[in-house]
């Protein structure tokens, strides 16, 4: 580009677990500005997690408006925006009035754990078989998933009940953004479909059979688009007129944002929680008891073929991190994190398994619960956070193992990103408990790049997915060499043990 008035760009809105972000990229992938505002965790009861829906889209206009002045401030124009992608928080749903708009309750987020009744009740209907909607949806039953949270709403909340069949609807983050930017558009995108566990995600289509299994109308649902094309015009706001040409889950948009374009790639997130995901082609591979999702990656454009990924999701990440200081006042902050960490060499046979959420991939036991075992006199916070991290690692090598006995072969290495990413003892252990070497994306955000990038895929911006990949920088240098001990494998072998002991402890 000769002059900054030159560039074409990009925007990503980003409605995650914590907060709303609004990121503006030049079309070469580099980050001009953003600005993001974190958002209430209104936790009412014991497993209960919820987010306020009006809250969040005040944040998102807040932070639209916020970068917008950043970037004019910059010597840019609003102007040079050529089309915006919206990412999210998936699984998290959000029940409003079309006529008034008005949420009709707090979002449920995709780790409360309220609906693990109505789980039950699926599962004796159906034999005590987990798997029996996966070869349809990909899903096991779980409290994870939008369709019992959506249960749970038709059978607590009287007013959606009475409003079934006029007014209701459903979504996700991402409809919940596109319906209220757009003035009345209620779409998704087939990433973000595919985790409600009533979509069939070979034929793209919601499943009648499960649609009735769970009462839900069609019509209360968002009609399903591809990940890449229009999802409307902006109709208010600094943005007006701009098309919205993206919408992708979060995790999905990270993979593209990574450039998983070729079967076989793959990346880990550190997020609230922690998401592994590896391409696996245009058929989606079930393996029925792998306890890995299957589930659909991107659909790059409306005559795209469909691509789909096995997916290893961790329950708690940066969510049990924050717990540390928020609920238990263990740090202050992450230089007081990094300092207590550094003053210990191990854990003196701490174990902290974060299962606040229970357990997601492999295991799918939503009665296991968070536990800290090993605890003596000498143990201290130091300890205590120190094996929090490590659970987190753990964890990872939990679900990378699953994938690599479900696929049948052995990633070579971890391509990471995401908040947690950069705390670099965490990503050493990481690199040891796993025995496999860490490389990082240039861009820290991957998820907003890639929602970018999907965004000016259908806005003429790129020819193809092939000009993006020259824009994806990823370090092409090792940054945390693994070293292999024996007394890894020994702390992993005792992490089984530590894990067993969450499953066991049964209400
Ligand atoms: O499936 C939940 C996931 O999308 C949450 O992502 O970025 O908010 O941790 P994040």
């Amino acid at each position: 580009f000769s002059t900054k008035k030159d560039r074409i760009l990009l925007g990503a809105l980003d409605q995650s677990t914590t907060g709303t972000k609004f990121v503006v990229f030049d079309s070469l992938g580099n980050q001009i500005q953003q600005d993001m505002i974190p958002h209430e965790q209104i936790t009412q009861k014991p497993g209960w997690l919820e987010h306020n829906p009006e809250q969040i889209l005040e944040n998102a206009n807040k932070a639209i408006q916020n970068t917008v002045k950043k970037l004019e401030q910059d010597g840019f124009s609003i102007s040079q925006i050529k089309s915006i992608g919206v990412t999210n928080q998936r699984e998290t749903v959000v029940a409003w009035n079309k006529k008034t708009g008005k949420p009709y309750n707090n979002a449920l987020v995709w780790s409360d754990t309220r609906t693990r009744e109505i789980c039950k009740k699926y599962l004796e209907k159906n034999n005590g078989n987990a798997n029996y909607y996966s070869k349809i949806t990909g899903l096991p039953i779980n409290t994870y998933f939008s369709s019992y949270k959506i249960r749970w709403l038709l059978e607590n909340v009287p007013q959606i009940r009475q409003d079934l069949f006029k007014d209701v609807a459903f979504g996700n983050m991402d409809s919940w953004l596109v319906w209220n930017l757009t003035k009345g558009n209620h779409f998704t995108d087939v990433t973000n479909a595919s985790r409600t566990s009533l979509l069939n995600i070979k034929n793209l289509k919601y499943e009648k059979s499960i649609l009735n299994d769970f009462e839900i109308p069609e019509e209360t649902l968002p009609k399903v688009l591809s990940s890449s094309q229009e999802f409307g015009i902006i109709q208010d706001g600094p943005l007006k007129g701009i098309p919205i040409t993206a919408c992708l889950g979060d995790q999905q948009a990270a993979s593209v944002g990574h450039g998983l374009f070729n079967l076989g790639d793959s990346k880990n997130t550190y997020g609230t929680g922690c998401f592994f995901l590896v391409n696996t082609g245009t058929e989606p591979r079930f393996v029925e008891g792998g306890g890995l999702l299957t589930t659909i990656l991107y659909k790059l454009g409306k005559n795209e073929p469909t691509v789909y990924a096995l997916e290893g999701s961790i329950e708690a990440g940066g969510s049990s991190i924050n717990w540390a200081r928020d609920n238990m006042g263990l740090y202050k902050d992450f230089h007081e994190l990094k300092d207590l960490i550094d003053k210990t060499k191990d854990t003196q046979g701490v174990y902290f398994v974060p299962a606040f959420s229970g357990l997601f991939s492999p295991f799918w036991r939503e009665d296991a619960a968070g536990c800290i075992l090993g605890l003596t006199m000498h143990s201290k916070k130091e300890h205590i956070l120190r094996a929090l991290l490590e659970g987190i690692a753990y964890r990872t090598r939990d679900v990378v193992e699953a994938f690599e006995a479900t696929a049948g072969y052995k990633i070579d290495s971890l391509k990471i990103d995401g908040g947690l990413s950069k705390n670099k003892f965490l990503m050493q252990f990481q690199a040891d408990i796993l025995q496999k070497d860490i490389y990082q994306t240039k861009v820290v955000d991957s998820t907003c790049l890639g929602v970018a990038f999907a965004a000016g895929l259908s806005s003429n911006v790129y020819k193809d997915v092939e000009e993006l990949k020259q824009y994806i920088e990823i370090e092409t240098k090792v940054q945390y060499n693994s070293q292999f001990s024996n007394q890894a494998e020994e702390q992993y072998k005792k992490w089984k043990k530590a894990i067993q002991r969450s499953m066991d402890w049964k209400d």
